[in-house]
């Protein structure tokens, strides 16, 4: 399955296309821990810093969310929210306050996002988030949200490219 990201807005200028092959899924909940850190240190935003995950159904979104909040220290259990669009964190932090997961796989219209308070949540820059299949909503994603694509490659291989 290949998931196309032409009409999504473009990765953060300025920074180097990575990719990392993931032999596991503790390889990808790692990552996440990591680059849920230099999110403490990206600028500071007029709006959320939002990071879009796109790619195959089982690639390893999900688990790349349950290491990205640990990363930024939540404590409760990250679950792959099926019938919840969206899900809030609470982040003990002097610069962010909560993180917040939407899993958009279950949208028909883009339009159904705005309904969960979307664009007020996008827009403050105390939160952090994620949007699992962003390409779903990909109207309402800004243009500044951090891209990270996941490929299915075997049964424990997954291939993630990011520019974070
Ligand atoms: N390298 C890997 N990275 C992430 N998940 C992996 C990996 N290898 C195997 N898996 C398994 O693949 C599945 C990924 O599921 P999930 O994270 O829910 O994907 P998605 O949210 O993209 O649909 C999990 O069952 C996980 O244990
Ligand atoms: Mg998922």
């Amino acid at each position: 399955m290949s998931t196309k990201t032409r009409n999504l807005p473009a990765c953060r200028q300025g920074r180097k296309h990575k990719t990392f092959l993931s032999l596991s899924s503790s390889q990808t909940e790692k990552l996440g821990r990591e680059l849920a850190g230099k999110v403490f240190k990206f600028p500071s935003n007029k709006g959320a810093v939002v990071v879009g995950l796109i790619g195959d159904l089982g690639g390893g979104k999900t688990t790349f969310i349950k290491g990205f909040a640990k990363g930024l220290g939540v404590k409760e259990k990250i679950l792959s929210p099926t019938f919840v669009v969206m899900r809030r964190f609470e982040i003990d932090d002097l610069r962010f306050k909560n993180f917040y997961h939407f899993d958009c796989y279950r949208i028909k219209n883009p339009k159904e996002i705005l309904e969960l308070n979307f664009k007020e949540i996008i827009s403050y820059p105390k939160n952090i988030v994620c949007l699992e299949w962003a390409d779903r909503i990909k109207k309402n994603v800004p243009k500044e949200t951090v891209l990270i694509r996941f490929e299915f490659i075997d049964k424990k291989t997954r291939k993630i490219s990011f520019k974070f």
